[in-house]
């Protein structure tokens, strides 16, 4: 079992597959043009699913797979295959846009991946086309009906934005309820390479909305998911994730794995290790031991509320969020 400095269990493991993405969601990718890492600094599926076997022997219960966009890299399926294969107990999910979704769910699906999470900020084009920066709105909701339809399970997240979409917090939600899909909203959480001059919502502001049309009870955090979770008269249940909060990292169960290989212990920190080197050269027990040191090494939380609070300069993309 891996355990951290603060007695939490780490199970869950995030595995980024491209830092790449069709999108520009203007809270997560820098505006001014740059540049990739290079394709040859990726690691093979088979590499990385070296890595994950690691994992999966030391106590990761949870995989899911990201990007960047993830359906970005050819053969996703395969990889999901390999993983299903080793261990099809595990709760292998994979976050993704949805725009690709379209002509590939059933095949996900039959490799063993058993959810999805799809970020859906608008139901109008021409606002999914500012935060995004192309047209991406029909190609992301025919996506997301074809995973509901092949039986796939379909979590939403929305970052609601002053003068942006925070006026359509209802409409998505009812659009999700309507489909009996989760919704989470998650605040902006700021940093260096988003659009400079974003307004997010924070949870009172998301509430006091809400409350003018619902009624809910405060449910707490939903398990170990930094969702803070509400219940709805009718038993529909959404979420809020506020990484402001002073109690958002306490059961942090998460570490991430970049597609260079570099294994990083908070989302917040641009502290990371590379397993690259040991995966490369056939080391198991380094790779294991450099698992082990970053999940000693996870920090207590992060430093995006409190008073010594300041903006994050990870790369959201690298890890997707
Ligand atoms: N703040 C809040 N959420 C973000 N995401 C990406 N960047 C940010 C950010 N700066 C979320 C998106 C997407 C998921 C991968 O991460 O909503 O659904
Ligand atoms: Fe791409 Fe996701 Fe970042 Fe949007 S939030 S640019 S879809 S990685």
């Amino acid at each position: 079992m891996l355990i951290d400095s603060y007695e939490r269990v780490v199970d869950y493991l995030r595995v980024s597959v491209t830092e790449r993405c069709n999108f520009r969601c203007q809270y997560c990718m820098p505006e001014k043009p740059f540049s990739w890492v290079p394709k040859e600094n990726l690691l093979s599926f088979e590499e990385l699913f070296e890595f994950i076997k690691i994992a999966i022997d030391e106590g990761v219960k949870k995989i899911r797979i990201t990007g960047g966009e993830p359906l970005l890299r050819e053969d996703l399926d395969k990889f999901i295959k390999m993983i299903y294969d080793y261990q099809p107990s595990i709760d292998l999910a994979m976050t993704t846009n949805a725009f690709l979704l379209k002509g590939t769910a059933q095949r996900l699906k039959n490799a063993g991946l058993k959810r999805i999470n799809v970020s859906i900020d608008t139901l109008k084009p021409e606002i999914a086309q500012a935060i995004a920066g192309k047209d991406v709105l029909k190609n992301v909701l025919e996506g997301v009906e074809e995973a509901l339809k092949v039986g796939l399970s379909v979590k939403v997240n929305m970052v609601p934005m002053k003068g942006m979409n925070a006026n359509e917090i209802v409409d998505v939600l009812e659009y999700c309820k309507q489909r009996n899909m989760s919704i989470r909203f998650i605040e902006y959480m700021e940093n260096v390479h988003a659009k400079a001059n974003i307004s997010g919502m924070k949870s009172h502001e998301l509430l006091e909305i809400l409350r003018e049309k619902y009624e809910f009870t405060d449910e707490g955090f939903d398990g170990a998911s930094p969702s803070h979770s509400y219940r709805m008269k009718d038993g529909y249940k959404f979420g809020i994730i506020e990484p402001y909060e002073d109690d958002f990292c306490k059961k942090c169960n998460r570490i991430r794995l970049t597609a260079e290989g570099y294994l990083i212990p908070c989302l917040y920190f641009d502290e990371a290790m590379s397993i690259a080197e040991c995966i490369k050269r056939g080391d198991i027990k380094g790779a294991a031991l450099v698992l082990k040191e970053v999940v000693r090494t996870k920090p207590e939380k992060n430093r995006w509320g409190g008073e010594d609070a300041a903006v994050s300069s990870r790369a959201f993309y690298e890890t997707g969020g």
